[in-house]
């Protein structure tokens, strides 16, 4: 019997633009990206070059305005949104920065939430929030408010929303993005826990410690792929880790120090062309350009 493996997440010169006329922007730039099933990718790149559109994207919560899209084998790149919807609360768990909790809930209705949408009985999803709770490390918290939480305890309970369900992928837009190094620490290694239990994890970093967790490392910059690498488990991957290198010393712009010294090193290595950061395209333009692109590039 011939195994054919389906990646998980295929995307096919996939582009995004927002906006109309004079004022449109072009969040994702032919965007292909290949995912398989079990990988651990982080996504690294300087704010605006369009990190959370692709996330967004992958997650089925925005469209792509150009390019195929086929998620675990179905094409999803032209669904209605009612559609998408659907496959996405089977498909994805989403952990945002700003934890997305709702604060008139407490924790164990946050994270029983998803499951009330899949008609699960009272009981059951009470039970089942309740174990994703413990498994998180706040079970001692179930019947605490949002406002009552610590930021770490909210990205927990927030992980323990988007994982109720059992999603096959699980998408983290920078998830350590407000919380100290042991908190961050902390939610990357429940992350990897649920990576080993064979689930596909895509997350946003600016930082390059974390890219230790990963298989992958996928660079962006303006709105483009600029560097994809494989790393192994345990080490910063290479790219990143020049960058962390020269910022050793700094404090706290380390981010922001270490996100444009990242640039540099991406230019040095790949030879990225320099663009506007932000371009303003008339929307015929942009077609014919990203036509133009797409020749070019084969
Ligand atoms: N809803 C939106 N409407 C208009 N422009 C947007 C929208 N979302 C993102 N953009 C633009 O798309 C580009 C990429 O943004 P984003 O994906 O948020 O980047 P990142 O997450 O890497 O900071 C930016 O120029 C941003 O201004
Ligand atoms: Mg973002």
């Amino acid at each position: 019997m011939l195994l054919v493996i389906m990646p998980l997440i295929k995307l096919e010169n996939v582009s995004k633009v927002f906006g109309f006329g004079d004022a449109t922007s072009l969040a994702l730039d032919s965007i292909n990206l290949v995912v398989q099933k079990g990988e651990f990718v982080a996504v690294m790149g300087p704010s605006g070059s369009g990190k959370s559109t692709l996330m967004n994207v992958i997650g089925l919560l925005d469209k792509p305005s150009y390019g195929n899209y086929v998620l675990d084998g179905k094409s999803v790149a032209r669904l209605r949104s009612n559609q998408a919807a659907k496959i996405r609360r089977d498909t994805v768990g989403f952990i945002f920065q700003s934890f997305n909790l709702l604060n008139r809930l407490n924790v164990l209705d946050n994270v029983a939430l998803p499951l009330a949408y899949r008609g699960f009985s009272i009981s059951k999803r009470t039970k089942l929030a309740s174990a994703m709770l413990s498994r998180v490390g706040i079970a001692h918290r179930e019947y605490f408010y949002p406002s009552q939480l610590s930021g770490g305890q909210l990205q927990s309970a927030a992980i323990a929303r988007a994982l109720v369900n059992n999603p096959k992928l699980i998408i983290a837009d920078e998830p350590t993005g407000n919380l100290d190094s042991v908190g961050s620490r902390l939610i990357m290694e429940l992350l990897t826990e649920i990576h080993q239990m064979g689930n596909t994890i895509l997350f946003v970093t600016h930082n390059p410690e974390l890219t230790r967790y990963a298989s992958r490392v996928v660079y962006m910059h303006d709105g483009a792929i600029v560097g994809d690498e494989t790393t192994p488990y345990g080490d910063v991957a290479k790219i990143a880790r020049k960058v962390m290198y020269n910022t050793l010393h700094k404090t706290d712009d380390d981010d922001y120090a270490g996100v444009s010294l990242l640039m540099h090193t991406l230019s040095d290595n790949l030879m990225i062309k320099k663009k506007d950061k932000k371009r303003n395209h008339k929307n015929n333009h942009l077609k014919k350009s990203l036509k133009v692109k797409k020749r070019s590039k084969q």
